[in-house]
Protein backbone atom coordinates (compact mmCIF):
# COMPACT_ATOMS: atom_id res chain seq x y z
CA UNK A 1 0.00 0.00 0.00
CA UNK A 2 1.17 3.72 -0.56
CA UNK A 3 0.65 4.64 3.16
CA UNK A 4 4.49 5.29 4.89
CA UNK A 5 2.76 3.71 8.47
CA UNK A 6 6.38 4.62 10.49
CA UNK A 7 8.10 1.51 12.20
CA UNK A 8 10.82 3.74 13.56
CA UNK A 9 10.30 3.76 17.38
CA UNK A 10 14.21 3.62 18.11
CA UNK A 11 14.47 7.81 19.41
CA UNK A 12 14.25 8.07 22.95
CA UNK A 13 12.57 10.58 25.34
CA UNK A 14 14.85 13.17 26.31
CA UNK A 15 16.53 12.23 29.91
CA UNK A 16 14.20 14.87 31.89
CA UNK A 17 10.69 13.45 30.20
CA UNK A 18 12.18 9.73 30.63
CA UNK A 19 13.22 10.20 34.41
CA UNK A 20 9.56 12.72 35.06
CA UNK A 21 7.53 8.93 33.91
CA UNK A 22 4.08 8.66 33.07
CA UNK A 23 2.72 10.94 36.26
CA UNK A 24 4.35 14.12 34.96
CA UNK A 25 3.89 13.63 31.32
CA UNK A 26 0.45 11.95 30.81
CA UNK A 27 -1.86 14.59 29.57
CA UNK A 28 -4.32 15.67 32.39
CA UNK A 29 -7.27 16.42 29.71
CA UNK A 30 -6.48 14.71 26.55
CA UNK A 31 -7.41 11.10 26.27
CA UNK A 32 -4.48 8.65 26.25
CA UNK A 33 -4.72 4.75 25.34
CA UNK A 34 -3.80 3.05 29.08
CA UNK A 35 -0.33 1.21 27.68
CA UNK A 36 0.92 1.53 23.93
CA UNK A 37 0.72 2.96 20.35
CA UNK A 38 -2.51 4.77 19.38
CA UNK A 39 -3.77 6.84 16.61
CA UNK A 40 -7.18 7.70 14.84
CA UNK A 41 -10.54 7.60 17.17
CA UNK A 42 -12.62 5.40 15.16
CA UNK A 43 -16.44 4.17 16.00
CA UNK A 44 -17.59 7.30 17.75
CA UNK A 45 -21.12 6.88 18.31
CA UNK A 46 -23.19 8.65 21.36
CA UNK A 47 -25.49 5.51 23.21
CA UNK A 48 -27.44 5.62 26.55
CA UNK A 49 -25.73 7.81 27.75
CA UNK A 50 -22.10 7.00 26.42
CA UNK A 51 -20.15 8.76 24.53
CA UNK A 52 -17.74 5.57 22.87
CA UNK A 53 -14.42 6.38 21.24
CA UNK A 54 -12.50 3.31 19.65
CA UNK A 55 -8.97 4.13 18.61
CA UNK A 56 -6.68 2.60 16.35
CA UNK A 57 -4.51 0.62 18.88
CA UNK A 58 -1.78 -1.55 18.87
CA UNK A 59 -1.42 -2.97 22.19
CA UNK A 60 1.67 -4.97 22.36
CA UNK A 61 4.08 -2.02 21.13
CA UNK A 62 4.76 1.59 21.63
CA UNK A 63 4.84 1.52 17.34
CA UNK A 64 2.16 0.81 14.77
CA UNK A 65 1.59 -2.33 13.88
CA UNK A 66 -0.99 -4.77 13.31
CA UNK A 67 -4.03 -2.88 14.64
CA UNK A 68 -6.53 -3.35 16.88
CA UNK A 69 -10.05 -1.00 18.24
CA UNK A 70 -9.18 -0.05 21.65
CA UNK A 71 -12.31 1.40 23.45
CA UNK A 72 -13.01 3.45 26.10
CA UNK A 73 -16.04 5.64 27.45
CA UNK A 74 -17.17 8.98 28.75
CA UNK A 75 -20.26 10.26 30.59
CA UNK A 76 -19.29 14.01 29.88
CA UNK A 77 -15.93 13.90 27.30
CA UNK A 78 -13.48 14.38 30.43
CA UNK A 79 -13.44 11.58 32.34
CA UNK A 80 -12.64 8.05 30.60
CA UNK A 81 -13.54 4.52 31.61
CA UNK A 82 -11.01 2.22 29.76
CA UNK A 83 -12.97 -0.94 28.66
CA UNK A 84 -11.31 -4.30 26.95
CA UNK A 85 -9.62 -4.28 23.46
CA UNK A 86 -13.39 -3.99 20.99
CA UNK A 87 -11.67 -5.68 17.70
CA UNK A 88 -8.76 -8.05 17.37
CA UNK A 89 -7.29 -8.91 13.67
CA UNK A 90 -8.52 -11.95 12.25
CA UNK A 91 -8.17 -14.18 9.09
CA UNK A 92 -9.03 -10.75 7.00
CA UNK A 93 -6.74 -8.72 8.23
CA UNK A 94 -5.80 -6.00 11.23
CA UNK A 95 -8.37 -3.69 11.52
CA UNK A 96 -8.13 -0.17 10.60
CA UNK A 97 -10.33 2.65 10.95
CA UNK A 98 -14.08 3.04 10.76
CA UNK A 99 -17.37 4.16 11.83
CA UNK A 100 -20.25 2.64 14.22
CA UNK A 101 -23.73 3.84 14.42
CA UNK A 102 -27.22 2.96 16.33
CA UNK A 103 -28.97 0.57 13.79
CA UNK A 104 -32.40 2.17 15.68
CA UNK A 105 -34.59 0.27 12.94
CA UNK A 106 -32.53 -3.16 13.22
CA UNK A 107 -32.27 -3.18 9.61
CA UNK A 108 -29.22 -5.33 9.72
CA UNK A 109 -31.44 -8.13 11.93
CA UNK A 110 -28.37 -7.64 14.83
CA UNK A 111 -30.88 -6.84 17.45
CA UNK A 112 -32.59 -4.08 18.74
CA UNK A 113 -30.45 -0.81 18.82
CA UNK A 114 -27.28 -2.83 18.38
CA UNK A 115 -24.67 -0.75 17.82
CA UNK A 116 -22.64 -1.56 14.72
CA UNK A 117 -18.87 -0.93 13.77
CA UNK A 118 -18.12 -0.71 10.17
CA UNK A 119 -14.35 -1.06 9.63
CA UNK A 120 -11.61 -1.65 7.17
CA UNK A 121 -9.89 -5.14 7.27
CA UNK A 122 -6.36 -5.58 5.77
CA UNK A 123 -4.06 -8.16 4.82
CA UNK A 124 -2.07 -8.87 1.44
CA UNK A 125 -2.77 -5.87 -0.18
CA UNK A 126 -6.57 -6.44 0.26
CA UNK A 127 -8.34 -3.55 1.95
CA UNK A 128 -12.18 -4.84 2.51
CA UNK A 129 -14.73 -3.59 4.75
CA UNK A 130 -16.36 -5.14 7.42
CA UNK A 131 -19.18 -5.02 10.08
CA UNK A 132 -18.92 -5.91 13.62
CA UNK A 133 -22.07 -5.51 16.32
CA UNK A 134 -22.86 -5.06 20.01
CA UNK A 135 -26.35 -5.56 21.74
CA UNK A 136 -24.76 -5.31 24.97
CA UNK A 137 -23.93 -1.37 25.04
CA UNK A 138 -20.78 -2.00 23.62
CA UNK A 139 -19.53 -4.32 25.93
CA UNK A 140 -18.94 -7.46 23.65
CA UNK A 141 -18.55 -7.70 19.99
CA UNK A 142 -19.57 -10.38 17.56
CA UNK A 143 -18.05 -9.53 14.19
CA UNK A 144 -20.36 -10.31 11.21
CA UNK A 145 -20.50 -13.85 9.76
CA UNK A 146 -20.62 -12.45 6.24
CA UNK A 147 -17.37 -10.21 6.38
CA UNK A 148 -16.56 -8.92 3.87
CA UNK A 149 -19.69 -6.71 3.29
CA UNK A 150 -17.95 -4.11 0.11
CA UNK A 151 -14.37 -6.27 -1.42
CA UNK A 152 -12.11 -4.58 -2.93
CA UNK A 153 -12.52 -3.46 -6.53
CA UNK A 154 -9.91 -4.29 -8.79
CA UNK A 155 -7.19 -2.06 -9.70
CA UNK A 156 -7.26 0.32 -6.01
CA UNK A 157 -5.02 0.47 -3.81
CA UNK A 158 -6.35 2.32 -0.83
CA UNK A 159 -9.51 1.72 -0.15
CA UNK A 160 -10.57 2.72 3.46
CA UNK A 161 -11.98 4.25 6.24
CA UNK A 162 -15.29 3.85 6.36
CA UNK A 163 -17.55 6.85 8.05
CA UNK A 164 -21.74 5.59 7.81
CA UNK A 165 -24.61 7.28 8.50
CA UNK A 166 -28.46 7.11 8.52
CA UNK A 167 -29.77 9.99 5.41
CA UNK A 168 -33.02 10.59 5.03
CA UNK A 169 -36.57 10.09 6.63
CA UNK A 170 -36.37 7.57 9.71
CA UNK A 171 -38.20 4.96 8.24
CA UNK A 172 -37.53 5.49 4.12
CA UNK A 173 -34.51 6.98 4.22
CA UNK A 174 -31.19 4.48 3.52
CA UNK A 175 -27.53 4.14 4.91
CA UNK A 176 -24.49 6.04 3.34
CA UNK A 177 -21.15 4.92 3.65
CA UNK A 178 -17.96 7.60 2.40
CA UNK A 179 -14.79 5.67 1.34
CA UNK A 180 -11.29 7.20 0.93
CA UNK A 181 -9.73 5.80 -2.34
CA UNK A 182 -6.49 7.32 -3.60
CA UNK A 183 -7.37 10.87 -3.53
CA UNK A 184 -11.30 10.46 -3.78
CA UNK A 185 -13.98 9.76 -1.96
CA UNK A 186 -16.47 7.10 -2.92
CA UNK A 187 -20.10 7.18 -1.53
CA UNK A 188 -21.85 3.85 -1.31
CA UNK A 189 -25.77 3.28 0.18
CA UNK A 190 -27.65 0.27 1.35
CA UNK A 191 -31.27 -0.65 3.20
CA UNK A 192 -29.04 -2.67 5.71
CA UNK A 193 -25.61 -1.96 6.36
CA UNK A 194 -24.78 -5.86 4.48
CA UNK A 195 -25.28 -5.02 0.87
CA UNK A 196 -23.39 -2.19 -0.39
CA UNK A 197 -24.42 -0.24 -4.04
CA UNK A 198 -22.13 2.31 -5.41
CA UNK A 199 -23.24 5.79 -5.89
CA UNK A 200 -21.07 8.30 -6.07
CA UNK A 201 -17.42 9.49 -6.04
CA UNK A 202 -15.81 13.18 -5.35
CA UNK A 203 -12.51 14.56 -5.34
CA UNK A 204 -10.73 14.24 -8.81
CA UNK A 205 -8.42 17.72 -8.73
CA UNK A 206 -10.68 19.26 -5.67
CA UNK A 207 -8.94 20.34 -2.58
CA UNK A 208 -4.99 19.73 -1.53
CA UNK A 209 -3.47 16.72 -2.96
CA UNK A 210 -0.52 16.57 -1.06
CA UNK A 211 -0.82 13.24 0.28
CA UNK A 212 -3.57 10.27 0.05
CA UNK A 213 -6.48 10.68 1.21
CA UNK A 214 -7.74 9.39 4.97
CA UNK A 215 -10.88 8.99 7.21
CA UNK A 216 -13.63 10.90 5.28
CA UNK A 217 -16.46 12.73 7.43
CA UNK A 218 -19.93 14.31 6.21
CA UNK A 219 -22.35 16.07 8.19
CA UNK A 220 -25.01 19.00 7.50
CA UNK A 221 -24.26 22.00 10.04
CA UNK A 222 -26.51 25.22 9.72
CA UNK A 223 -24.89 28.47 8.61
CA UNK A 224 -24.72 30.90 11.30
CA UNK A 225 -27.18 29.40 13.91
CA UNK A 226 -29.65 29.18 11.40
CA UNK A 227 -31.86 25.51 10.47
CA UNK A 228 -33.48 26.61 7.26
CA UNK A 229 -30.12 27.03 6.02
CA UNK A 230 -28.03 23.99 6.33
CA UNK A 231 -24.67 23.25 4.24
CA UNK A 232 -22.58 19.89 4.01
CA UNK A 233 -18.73 19.47 5.48
CA UNK A 234 -16.88 16.85 3.92
CA UNK A 235 -13.84 16.35 5.64
CA UNK A 236 -10.99 14.63 4.51
CA UNK A 237 -7.45 13.88 6.21
CA UNK A 238 -4.65 14.73 4.09
CA UNK A 239 -1.78 12.52 4.62
CA UNK A 240 1.14 14.94 3.71
CA UNK A 241 1.67 18.20 2.61
CA UNK A 242 -0.80 20.13 5.16
CA UNK A 243 0.57 23.93 6.25
CA UNK A 244 2.60 22.62 9.25
CA UNK A 245 3.86 19.76 7.27
CA UNK A 246 2.92 16.17 7.16
CA UNK A 247 -0.49 15.05 8.26
CA UNK A 248 -4.05 17.87 8.36
CA UNK A 249 -7.47 17.84 7.86
CA UNK A 250 -9.33 19.74 5.40
CA UNK A 251 -12.79 20.05 4.47
CA UNK A 252 -15.22 20.79 1.97
CA UNK A 253 -18.30 22.89 2.35
CA UNK A 254 -21.62 22.27 0.01
CA UNK A 255 -24.16 20.47 -0.22
CA UNK A 256 -25.50 16.34 -0.66
CA UNK A 257 -28.00 14.91 -2.80
CA UNK A 258 -28.41 11.80 -1.47
CA UNK A 259 -26.06 9.66 -3.61
CA UNK A 260 -22.73 11.90 -3.64
CA UNK A 261 -21.00 15.71 -2.46
CA UNK A 262 -22.12 18.27 -4.55
CA UNK A 263 -18.91 21.03 -4.12
CA UNK A 264 -20.01 24.54 -3.25
CA UNK A 265 -16.63 26.46 -3.70
CA UNK A 266 -14.11 26.13 -6.77
CA UNK A 267 -11.75 22.79 -6.95
CA UNK A 268 -8.61 25.01 -5.93
CA UNK A 269 -10.03 25.96 -2.97
CA UNK A 270 -8.33 24.47 0.06
CA UNK A 271 -9.98 24.82 3.62
CA UNK A 272 -7.78 23.31 6.65
CA UNK A 273 -9.82 23.06 9.96
CA UNK A 274 -6.11 23.36 11.92
CA UNK A 275 -3.20 24.99 11.03
CA UNK A 276 -1.21 23.38 13.59
CA UNK A 277 0.97 20.33 13.28
CA UNK A 278 -0.97 17.72 15.02
CA UNK A 279 -4.33 17.41 14.48
CA UNK A 280 -5.08 14.09 12.12
CA UNK A 281 -7.64 11.80 11.30
CA UNK A 282 -10.92 13.56 12.46
CA UNK A 283 -14.21 11.72 13.33
CA UNK A 284 -17.70 13.22 14.62
CA UNK A 285 -19.95 11.35 17.17
CA UNK A 286 -22.80 9.88 15.21
CA UNK A 287 -25.93 10.12 17.37
CA UNK A 288 -24.37 12.99 19.35
CA UNK A 289 -27.18 14.67 21.92
CA UNK A 290 -29.27 17.94 21.32
CA UNK A 291 -28.46 17.66 17.77
CA UNK A 292 -24.43 18.43 18.59
CA UNK A 293 -21.59 17.96 16.30
CA UNK A 294 -18.81 17.24 18.59
CA UNK A 295 -15.56 15.82 17.30
CA UNK A 296 -11.90 14.94 18.37
CA UNK A 297 -8.77 13.97 16.31
CA UNK A 298 -5.66 11.77 16.80
CA UNK A 299 -2.74 14.56 17.99
CA UNK A 300 0.00 13.48 16.20
CA UNK A 301 1.43 13.89 12.87
CA UNK A 302 1.92 10.69 10.03
CA UNK A 303 5.32 12.27 9.43
CA UNK A 304 6.90 12.05 13.17
CA UNK A 305 4.60 10.14 15.32
CA UNK A 306 6.66 7.33 16.27
CA UNK A 307 9.46 9.16 17.40
CA UNK A 308 7.65 11.28 20.22
CA UNK A 309 8.57 10.63 23.38
CA UNK A 310 7.02 7.99 24.99
CA UNK A 311 7.24 5.92 28.21
CA UNK A 312 4.38 3.35 28.40
CA UNK A 313 2.38 4.67 26.13
CA UNK A 314 2.19 7.03 22.77
CA UNK A 315 -0.14 8.82 21.65
CA UNK A 316 -2.85 11.30 22.66
CA UNK A 317 -6.59 13.03 21.27
CA UNK A 318 -7.21 16.36 20.89
CA UNK A 319 -9.70 18.59 23.22
CA UNK A 320 -13.59 17.56 21.83
CA UNK A 321 -14.76 20.67 19.73
CA UNK A 322 -17.83 21.44 19.27
CA UNK A 323 -18.59 22.41 15.49
CA UNK A 324 -20.44 25.43 13.81
CA UNK A 325 -20.44 27.05 10.66
CA UNK A 326 -20.47 30.62 10.24
CA UNK A 327 -20.86 32.43 6.86
CA UNK A 328 -17.69 35.13 5.93
CA UNK A 329 -16.63 37.47 3.09
CA UNK A 330 -15.44 34.15 1.61
CA UNK A 331 -18.37 32.12 1.91
CA UNK A 332 -18.40 29.83 4.92
CA UNK A 333 -16.33 28.70 7.43
CA UNK A 334 -15.92 26.10 10.23
CA UNK A 335 -15.78 27.10 13.79
CA UNK A 336 -14.05 24.72 16.42
CA UNK A 337 -14.64 25.83 20.28
CA UNK A 338 -13.57 23.70 22.90
CA UNK A 339 -16.26 21.63 24.49
CA UNK A 340 -18.18 23.64 27.51
CA UNK A 341 -17.77 20.59 29.70
CA UNK A 342 -14.26 21.65 30.40
CA UNK A 343 -15.14 24.96 32.56
CA UNK A 344 -15.81 22.14 35.11
CA UNK A 345 -11.87 21.63 35.93
CA UNK A 346 -11.26 24.75 36.48
CA UNK A 347 -9.53 26.46 39.30
CA UNK A 348 -9.58 29.14 40.81
CA UNK A 349 -9.03 31.53 38.30
CA UNK A 350 -7.15 34.95 37.80
CA UNK A 351 -8.51 38.10 35.63
CA UNK A 352 -6.98 41.64 34.48
CA UNK A 353 -8.33 43.96 32.08
CA UNK A 354 -6.99 46.77 30.72
CA UNK A 355 -3.04 46.09 31.25
CA UNK A 356 -0.45 47.40 28.88
CA UNK A 357 2.13 44.97 27.61
CA UNK A 358 5.34 46.79 27.35
CA UNK A 359 8.43 45.65 25.27
CA UNK A 360 9.81 43.52 26.26
CA UNK A 361 8.90 40.23 28.51
CA UNK A 362 6.27 39.97 31.17
CA UNK A 363 5.95 36.53 33.84
CA UNK A 364 2.65 36.50 35.09
CA UNK A 365 4.22 35.51 38.49
CA UNK A 366 0.87 33.66 40.02
CA UNK A 367 -0.22 32.38 36.85
CA UNK A 368 2.38 29.03 36.14
CA UNK A 369 1.58 25.60 35.27
CA UNK A 370 1.50 22.62 33.22
CA UNK A 371 -2.04 22.40 32.72
CA UNK A 372 -3.49 25.83 31.96
CA UNK A 373 -6.89 27.32 30.08
CA UNK A 374 -5.67 30.88 28.67
CA UNK A 375 -8.19 33.43 27.19
CA UNK A 376 -6.79 36.69 26.06
CA UNK A 377 -7.99 39.45 24.39
CA UNK A 378 -5.72 42.21 22.89
CA UNK A 379 -6.48 45.70 20.83
CA UNK A 380 -5.10 46.35 17.48
CA UNK A 381 -5.79 49.71 16.75
CA UNK A 382 -4.32 53.18 16.46
CA UNK A 383 -2.74 52.68 20.39
CA UNK A 384 -1.04 49.77 19.06
CA UNK A 385 2.49 50.29 18.29
CA UNK A 386 4.23 46.47 19.16
CA UNK A 387 5.24 44.80 15.80
CA UNK A 388 4.41 41.53 17.30
CA UNK A 389 2.66 40.32 20.73
CA UNK A 390 1.31 37.57 22.37
CA UNK A 391 1.69 34.62 24.86
CA UNK A 392 4.61 32.36 25.88
CA UNK A 393 3.61 29.28 27.70
CA UNK A 394 5.14 26.28 29.11
CA UNK A 395 8.16 28.33 29.98
CA UNK A 396 11.64 27.72 31.93
CA UNK A 397 15.00 28.93 31.97
CA UNK A 398 15.43 28.08 27.95
CA UNK A 399 12.39 26.78 26.73
CA UNK A 400 8.54 28.39 25.78
CA UNK A 401 6.09 27.96 23.24
CA UNK A 402 5.13 31.29 21.54
CA UNK A 403 1.78 32.19 20.37
CA UNK A 404 1.42 35.44 18.59
CA UNK A 405 -0.01 38.05 16.57
CA UNK A 406 2.49 39.79 13.98
CA UNK A 407 0.53 43.29 13.80
CA UNK A 408 2.26 44.12 10.38
CA UNK A 409 1.87 41.18 8.66
CA UNK A 410 -1.72 40.52 10.06
CA UNK A 411 -1.11 36.80 10.97
CA UNK A 412 -1.42 34.83 14.14
CA UNK A 413 1.88 32.21 14.66
CA UNK A 414 2.21 29.41 16.97
CA UNK A 415 6.48 29.09 16.96
CA UNK A 416 7.36 25.99 19.01
CA UNK A 417 10.99 26.05 18.13
CA UNK A 418 12.20 26.41 21.59
CA UNK A 419 9.39 24.43 22.99
CA UNK A 420 11.43 21.33 24.36
CA UNK A 421 12.06 18.42 23.72
CA UNK A 422 12.29 17.81 19.77
CA UNK A 423 10.62 15.28 18.72
CA UNK A 424 8.72 16.88 15.58
CA UNK A 425 9.42 17.30 11.56
CA UNK A 426 9.10 21.08 11.19
CA UNK A 427 10.44 23.92 13.70
CA UNK A 428 9.33 26.54 11.13
CA UNK A 429 6.85 28.99 12.84
CA UNK A 430 3.17 28.41 11.86
CA UNK A 431 1.93 31.53 10.02
CA UNK A 432 -1.83 32.47 9.50
CA UNK A 433 -3.22 35.27 7.85
CA UNK A 434 -5.88 36.41 10.37
CA UNK A 435 -7.76 40.43 10.09
CA UNK A 436 -8.55 41.92 13.97
CA UNK A 437 -12.17 41.77 14.45
CA UNK A 438 -13.68 45.18 16.06
CA UNK A 439 -10.10 46.04 16.48
CA UNK A 440 -9.52 43.16 18.85
CA UNK A 441 -7.28 39.68 18.80
CA UNK A 442 -9.05 36.96 20.74
CA UNK A 443 -6.90 34.17 21.98
CA UNK A 444 -7.90 31.19 23.67
CA UNK A 445 -5.28 28.44 24.57
CA UNK A 446 -5.51 24.93 26.19
CA UNK A 447 -2.32 23.94 27.75
CA UNK A 448 -1.65 20.03 28.73
CA UNK A 449 1.65 18.31 30.01
CA UNK A 450 2.65 17.92 26.09
CA UNK A 451 -0.04 19.91 23.84
CA UNK A 452 -0.64 23.74 23.48
CA UNK A 453 -4.29 24.29 21.57
CA UNK A 454 -4.83 27.38 20.37
CA UNK A 455 -8.39 28.84 19.59
CA UNK A 456 -8.22 32.22 17.28
CA UNK A 457 -10.79 34.79 16.58
CA UNK A 458 -13.44 32.68 18.82
CA UNK A 459 -12.42 29.40 16.84
CA UNK A 460 -12.34 30.08 13.30
CA UNK A 461 -8.66 29.70 12.86
CA UNK A 462 -7.38 27.06 14.99
CA UNK A 463 -3.84 25.51 15.57
CA UNK A 464 -3.04 22.13 17.57
CA UNK A 465 0.45 21.17 18.63
CA UNK A 466 2.13 18.60 20.97
CA UNK A 467 5.13 20.05 22.60
CA UNK A 468 7.78 18.43 24.73
CA UNK A 469 8.87 21.10 27.99
CA UNK A 470 10.84 19.89 30.91
CA UNK A 471 7.69 19.24 33.58
CA UNK A 472 9.34 22.14 35.34
CA UNK A 473 8.83 24.59 32.46
CA UNK A 474 5.99 26.05 33.47
CA UNK A 475 5.54 29.60 33.55
CA UNK A 476 3.57 31.77 31.86
CA UNK A 477 4.47 35.18 30.02
CA UNK A 478 3.11 38.54 27.70
CA UNK A 479 5.34 39.76 25.35
CA UNK A 480 5.47 42.76 23.12
CA UNK A 481 8.31 43.44 20.39
CA UNK A 482 9.19 46.99 19.51
CA UNK A 483 6.29 49.02 21.10
CA UNK A 484 3.31 47.99 23.29
CA UNK A 485 -0.22 46.52 22.89
CA UNK A 486 -3.22 46.83 25.47
CA UNK A 487 -4.29 43.38 27.20
CA UNK A 488 -7.93 44.25 27.20
CA UNK A 489 -8.87 41.07 29.14
CA UNK A 490 -7.12 38.22 30.65
CA UNK A 491 -8.36 35.69 31.92
CA UNK A 492 -6.38 32.05 33.05
CA UNK A 493 -7.36 29.02 34.67
CA UNK A 494 -5.23 26.19 36.30
CA UNK A 495 -7.31 22.99 34.48
CA UNK A 496 -7.07 20.40 37.30
CA UNK A 497 -8.81 16.84 37.82
CA UNK A 498 -11.93 17.35 40.53
CA UNK A 499 -12.07 14.27 43.16
C1 LIG B 1 -5.13 7.27 9.13
C2 LIG B 1 -4.90 5.82 8.78
C3 LIG B 1 -6.12 5.21 8.14
C4 LIG B 1 -5.98 3.75 8.43
C5 LIG B 1 -5.36 3.77 9.81
C6 LIG B 1 -4.41 2.63 10.06
O1 LIG B 1 -4.24 7.75 10.08
O2 LIG B 1 -3.77 5.72 7.92
O3 LIG B 1 -6.25 5.49 6.77
O4 LIG B 1 -7.22 3.09 8.43
O5 LIG B 1 -4.67 5.00 9.93
O6 LIG B 1 -3.99 2.61 11.41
Amino acid sequence: MTVPFPSDGSKLPSAEIAAAGDAATRPLFHFTPPTSWLNDPNGLVYYAGEYHLFYQYHPHSLVWGPMYWGHAVSRDLLSWEHLPIALEPDDLGMIFSGSAVIDWHNTAGFGAEAIVAIFTQFADGQQVQSLAFSTDRGRSWTKYAGNPVIPMPAGQIDFRDPKVFWHGDPHAGRWVMLLAVGQEIWFYTSPDLKSWTKSGEFGAGFGSRGGVWETPDLFALPVDNNPNNLRWMLIVSVQDQAPAGGSGVQYFVGDFDGSTFIPGEAPETVRWADYGGDFYAAQSWSDAPDGRRVWLAWMNNWRYGANIPATSWRGAMSVPRDLALVSDDHGAVLVQQPIGELAQLRGIGHEWSAAQVQPGTQRLAHMRGDTLEVQATFAVDHTTTARTFGLRVRTGAAEATVIGYDAEQRALFVDRNTAGHKATASDTPQIVPLQPRAEEISLHLLVDRASVEVFADGGRVVLTNQIFPAPSSTDLELFAEDGIVTLKQLNVHPLRRQS
